[in-house]
């Protein structure tokens, strides 16, 4: 491996203050909006967490039009982040808005399924293959559903995950483990024990997850296919296949969570590599702006969740504990159709992986122009900044790839240039509204930061 970008870390953060200095002078009424939803708002902000997504660039948005959104005082950005993949169709796509208006006048949910719901099912069908599918208002409660779906097929409790892995605010997700098996929760407000229900391995270690798996008390396995919360962890040749091979011989179900990396090729990875789930879990952009979940099931799972479900009450009197009130809404069923018909198309895909690749190559020639080491990460429409020239395997090496002092000051650094960035574990990202001069404009601010991190803040 050749050297890493070092970085100078109270050198980013001096250049970070003046950033931020200037960014405040150019946003008096976010400034005066959060001044007023601080009483009203944990953090000012509807959801709480939400403030921890963009330090240093905190403003209030007043619209979005395609690929750029504008803030209340009048500042115009390029998104390069589409609200972490949840908005790759765009802001405001057309087909979207026309569906979802039409619908919203004539009723918006029903508790009862509309045509489209049919619809839908076929589109999804064709591009990941799964044979039935359920809907839900997010990923995290497809990946719930999903958990509990694998525990009534099995008859076991435990699930596997991966270090490094982002799958929702779900309790057992919500679990860090350690290399020698142990497990403990990484947030609060989890109940106790939860530790106890989830076993974290490497990825790209079968080692690891068969001796997990031979303990006989797995429920499932929860993937992505590739790993995409940490920088980007692409799977070893033939790290997949061993998985399912593990799961099938160890009577666990394999749930892979395309929710991502469904942005990264049409059909996703299940399509490109053919994978063979039990569960596909997907969410963020299959609404084309509105919220939505999804999970895709095997026929035989299908069938499970039928005998388990009213109106067959199962012979125990006890129903499998899926659904909600408000899921496959009549309204997401509009806007799922409009975008997979009208947006997420196979030919809007392949011009976005040409954005993505364009992203890749400019960031790598401008690594190279610059005698930079470092690399850029490559997924489809999204690119990033790998700190090492060796692509990390798993979540330890990921690590060193990725650096949250360098993502802080980068942010206000490009948000004065009118760019807005991912946050640091992620990385800039072509949507479907973005256009070739789009990835040139980011390019040439990401220049501009190459030449100031080299002038100021790197070490020898
Ligand atoms: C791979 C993956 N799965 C699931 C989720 C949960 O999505 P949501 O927060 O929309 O429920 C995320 C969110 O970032 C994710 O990255």
């Amino acid at each position: 491996m050749k050297r890493p970008i070092r970085l100078d870390i109270e050198q980013l953060r001096a250049l970070r203050a003046e950033e931020v200095a200037r960014f405040n002078a150019r946003i008096p009424r976010s400034n005066a909006l959060y001044a007023e939803s601080r009483g009203l708002m944990p953090n000012g902000v509807p959801c709480s967490w939400m403030a921890a997504f963009y330090p240093g660039t905190e403003i209030f948005v007043a619209r979005g039009d395609g690929a750029t959104f504008t803030d209340v005082d009048g500042n115009r950005y390029l998104d390069m982040t589409q609200c972490d993949l949840s908005m790759v169709c765009g802001f405001g796509p057309a087909p979207v808005a026309r569906a979802v208006a039409e619908r919203f006048a004539n009723g918006s949910h029903f508790l009862l399924p509309t045509e489209d719901a049919i619809a839908v099912c076929r589109l999804l069908r064709a591009r990941f293959g799964m044979a039935a599918w359920q809907f839900t208002l997010s990923a995290s409660a497809a990946n719930t559903e999903a958990f509990r779906i694998a525990r009534r097929a099995t008859g076991k409790d435990k699930v596997l995950i991966f270090s490094g892995k982002y799958h929702g605010h779900i309790d057992e997700t919500l679990v860090r483990g350690d290399a020698g098996g142990a497990s403990e929760p990484d947030h609060h407000g989890l109940p106790r024990g939860v530790e106890q229900r989830t076993i974290e391995v490497p990825f790209n270690d079968l080692d690891a997850v068969e001796r997990a798996l031979k303990g006989g008390d797995v429920a499932c396995v929860l993937a992505e296919p590739v790993m995409t919360n940490i920088g980007v962890i692409h799977p070893d040749d033939g790290f997949h296949a061993g998985l399912r091979d593990l799961t099938r011989r160890h009577g666990a179900l394999l749930i892979i969570d395309e929710t991502h990396t469904q942005v990264a090729c049409f059909g996703g990875f299940t399509r490109k590599w053919r994978l063979e789930p039990d569960i596909l879990t997907l969410g963020k952009c299959v609404g084309g702006g509105v919220p939505i979940g999804v999970y895709g099931l095997t026929a035989d799972l299908s069938d499970l969740v039928e005998r388990n479900t009213e109106p067959q009450i199962p012979v125990d009197g006890k129903t499998l504990a899926i659904g909600g009130t408000t899921y496959g809404n009549a309204l997401n069923m509009a806007a799922a159709r409009a975008a997979l018909e009208a947006v997420l198309t196979e030919e809007g895909y392949r011009r976005v992986e040409t954005l993505g690749e364009a992203l890749a190559d400019g960031i790598d020639s401008l690594l190279a122009r610059h005698e930079l080491p470092g690399r850029a990460y490559r997924l489809g429409n999204r690119s990033g900044l790998c700190l090492t020239d060796t692509l990390p395997r798993n979540a330890a090496e990921a690590a060193r790839c990725i650096s949250s002092d360098l993502n802080r000051w980068i942010r206000p650094f490009m948000a004065n240039r009118g760019v807005w960035e991912p946050i640091y574990i992620h990385g800039p990202s072509a949507s479907f509204a973005h256009t070739a001069e789009d990835i040139a404009t980011y390019l040439s601010a990401f220049d501009e930061m190459l030449t100031r991190l080299k002038s100021t803040a790197l070490r020898a």
